[in-house]
């Protein structure tokens, strides 16, 4: 059952990869604003079911709904619309541009959506004098910490004010202070403009900052308490 109010919602998650099924029957939502947190062991489905919902790979089977429209029943043009304008997304590997600045990677989102250089570059300063990490604006990503890259990639995530932020791993190649520091600003930020957060991580330390825990195994996903 999918509850009322739900931004971003999945039921009857099926996605099969030749052989291996990757979602059986997984299930999903969201409310604006919610951080909800998606363990479970490697090769589980966890990454699947974020690119399932991030509107990036297509289920075999299954609806899914945000905002009121089946993103599922949508055509590609349209998904990646809707993910340039409404979805940030945040990796492991920050994957950041690294011929750009920092601060021009974090404008790259508003200058994709049509914005004008210098009205970008001054939204993402803003974005970044939030993460700590405005210092480092003119430098190349090679040039820059784990941890600033990581906060950069969060600055560009959030900089187009997004309803839901995919975040898949993101403290995974930080330190512990480093990851507390980057999901401390994650979600301080995306509450205060009620985005909503798709978290995958390994770490119950990380999970901490979330709301709601879900744990995905062998491809279907349960609400934690359905399961411990
Ligand atoms: N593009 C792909 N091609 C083939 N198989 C894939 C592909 N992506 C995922 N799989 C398989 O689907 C299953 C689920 O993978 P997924 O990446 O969703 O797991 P995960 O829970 O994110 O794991 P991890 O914690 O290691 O990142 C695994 O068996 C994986 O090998
Ligand atoms: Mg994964």
């Amino acid at each position: 059952m999918i509850p009322d109010g739900s931004l971003l919602s999945a039921e009857g998650l099926c996605k099969s990869y030749g052989s291996t099924a990757a979602l059986t029957d997984a299930e999903f939502s969201i409310h604006p604003g919610e951080v909800v947190a998606v363990m479970g062991p490697s090769g589980s489905g966890k990454s699947t079911l974020l690119h399932c919902l991030a509107g990036i790979v297509r289920p075999d089977a299954g609806t899914i709904t945000y905002a009121g429209r089946e993103l599922s029943a949508m055509d590609d043009a349209r998904r990646s619309a809707l993910r340039r304008s409404e979805f940030g997304f945040v990796f492991q590997f920050g994957q950041l541009v690294p011929e750009l600045t920092c601060v021009e990677n974090v404008a790259l989102p508003l200058r994709l959506n049509g914005v004008k250089r210098k009205q970008a570059e001054a939204t993402a300063l803003q974005w970044m004098t939030r993460l700590e990490v405005d210092d480092v604006r003119a430098s190349r990503p090679g040039e820059v910490s784990g941890g600033q890259g990581q906060r950069v990639a969060v600055a560009r995530a959030l900089v187009t004010n997004p309803r839901v932020v995919f975040a898949d791993e993101p403290t995974g190649a930080l330190d512990s202070l480093n990851g507390e520091l980057v999901m401390q600003l994650l979600t301080e930020a995306a509450r205060a403009s009620s985005t909503a957060v798709v978290l995958v991580t390994h770490e119950t330390r990380v999970a901490a900052y979330s709301d709601r825990e879900i744990v995905v195994r062998d491809g279907t996903s349960r609400d934690v308490e359905q399961v411990v």
